[in-house]
């Protein structure tokens, strides 16, 4: 084995110690030594390709000799769509995501559906191969091409997949990986980060795709850290309720392509189908109007996508009002209560809100400002708003009503899906009308409270 050293380094000022202590010496934090490993030269200048003695020249940047990205499409267009357009040679994936939500079932139909054109090795080290083999009976997958390895020390897999020349690597998952250098339990910080250090230089250097699993910790952070998400090309997260059938791939980086991007897939008793047009599946049907729903356009990478907001204002019975949401930024909520009471005159001070988005999304873009404000009022006034009725426009401090991105497209999509009426900023009006959606283009919130209070 390679010489490796091992120091102590505090997460907090970076400290480096020989010895691990309770109290990092130089800041005084509490718990914050952890263990790195230091590798010695000799073995890291291996790892990274050069060898110490024969600088690399430094060269011109048009000079660079780009050897064509190679993508390859992984048979599943709602997984392409989200790399990018396929998967490129060498990268380094990471899927993220809650147990249970389906990371494990969607590689083993991507290795399937790739297995015609590229070579691969699903290494577990968290499933038997009997139950992986049970889970590909389940998805109908034959598994002729799929080669399989259980196995946890980084080192052995890299040796293993040396000699087996795969083209694409799945690893499931990082945290039960861990890699002799290092003496502490596999899925601590340092051995996570570690050993996905030594995956990607082995990546880089052999120009195998690799996919890692990551497992999500309850506060939603993958879990051994955000490191891994600068360590690798492309980081997806899968979200949704696992008790809900639709499941989201989302982009959150990506060296070679548009973040942001979504994937939707849902979870059927034969695994993931892909859901190519997703753009009402997260509509709740109700069969009349209720009080507190209001249905948005979101723009979620390169498509629009229409998502129900839910909001409930409740008398509060303790004393210290709550503010809570669901796949909304909390501290938005705040700041846009503070705006409905300056600007709006509704005082809420005395009540418990809660906002919702329908079906485990997760919306980001400010967009979503009309719709929270109005799925507000609507609760607090028990008053329905039309069921027919779309709003989009983000909100300002001041009570104005700003205009968001790709209006056009947003209003196209409503009208698609048989909305009726519209309430938008004045900046986003089409200059055509839309046929069947009678569009109010608004300056102000307090001129959309005017308007809702009139009841159309
Ligand atoms: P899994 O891929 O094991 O999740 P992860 O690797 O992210 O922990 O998915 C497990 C869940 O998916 C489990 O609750 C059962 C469900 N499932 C189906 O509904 N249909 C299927 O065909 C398969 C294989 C799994
Ligand atoms: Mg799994």
């Amino acid at each position: 084995m390679a010489k490796t050293r091992t120091l102590y380094s505090c997460s907090a000022c970076g400290a480096q110690s020989p010895q691990w202590a309770g109290q990092c010496s130089d800041c005084g934090g509490w718990n914050t030594l952890s263990e790195v490993a230091v590798l010695s030269k000799t073995v890291s200048s291996r790892f990274s390709g050069y060898s110490g003695d024969a600088p690399v020249p430094v060269q011109r940047l048009s000079a660079v000799k780009t050897d064509q990205q190679l993508r390859t499409s992984v048979g599943m267009q709602e997984l392409d769509r989200v790399l990018g357009g396929g998967l490129v040679t060498g990268s380094v994936v990471l899927i993220g995501g809650d147990p249970g939500i389906g990371k494990s079932t969607l590689l083993l139909q991507v290795l399937s559906a790739l297995s015609g054109g590229l070579d691969s090795l699903y290494v577990t080290g968290e499933e038997s191969l009997q139950q992986i083999s049970l889970r590909a009976h389940r998805l109908g997958i034959n598994g002729d091409d799929i080669r399989l390895f259980s196995e946890t020390s980084v080192e052995r897999i890299i040796a293993t997949a040396d000699k087996e020349r795969p083209q694409v690597m799945v690893l499931d998952s990082i945290q039960t990986l861990y890699t002799e250098a290092l003496q502490s339990a596999p899925g601590s910080v340092a051995q996570v980060r570690e050993s996905a250090a030594q995956l990607v230089r082995f990546a880089k250097q052999s120009g195998i795709a690799m996919f890692l699993v990551g497992h999500v910790t309850k506060e939603g952070q993958l879990a051994g850290p955000r490191v891994l998400e600068h360590m690798v090309d492309t980081v997806l997260y899968f979200e949704g309720d696992p008790g809900d059938r639709y499941r989201i791939l989302r982009a959150i980086k990506n060296r070679f392509g548009a973040v942001n991007e979504l994937g939707v897939f849902a979870m059927t008793e034969h695994g993931l189908k892909e859901v190519s047009n997703p753009s009402a599946i997260f509509l709740s049907r109700h069969e009349q109007a209720v009080p507190g729903s209001v249905v948005m356009v979101t723009w979620e990478g390169t498509r629009p996508m229409l998502v129900e907001v839910q909001a409930l204002v409740d008398q509060n019975q303790l004393g210290n009002p709550r503010r809570v949401t669901l796949g909304l930024e909390q501290n938005r909520l705040s700041m846009l209560l503070a705006v409905l009471h300056r600007h709006g005159g509704l005082t809420l001070g005395d009540q418990d809100v809660f906002v919702n988005v329908v079906g485990g999304v997760r919306v980001t873009e400010t967009a979503a400002d009309l719709a929270v404000l109005l799925a507000v009022t609507s609760s607090y006034r028990n008053r329905p708003l039309p069921a027919d009725l779309i709003v989009f426009g983000e909100v300002g401090l001041s009570g104005e009503l700003r205009p968001v991105p790709n209006g056009q497209q947003r209003i196209s999509e409503a009208a698609k899906h048989g909305f009726h009426k519209a309430i938008i900023p004045v900046a986003n009006k089409p200059k055509t009308a839309t046929k069947g959606l009678e569009v109010t283009a608004v300056n102000r919130l307090s001129q959309v409270l005017e308007k809702v209070s009139e009841g159309f």
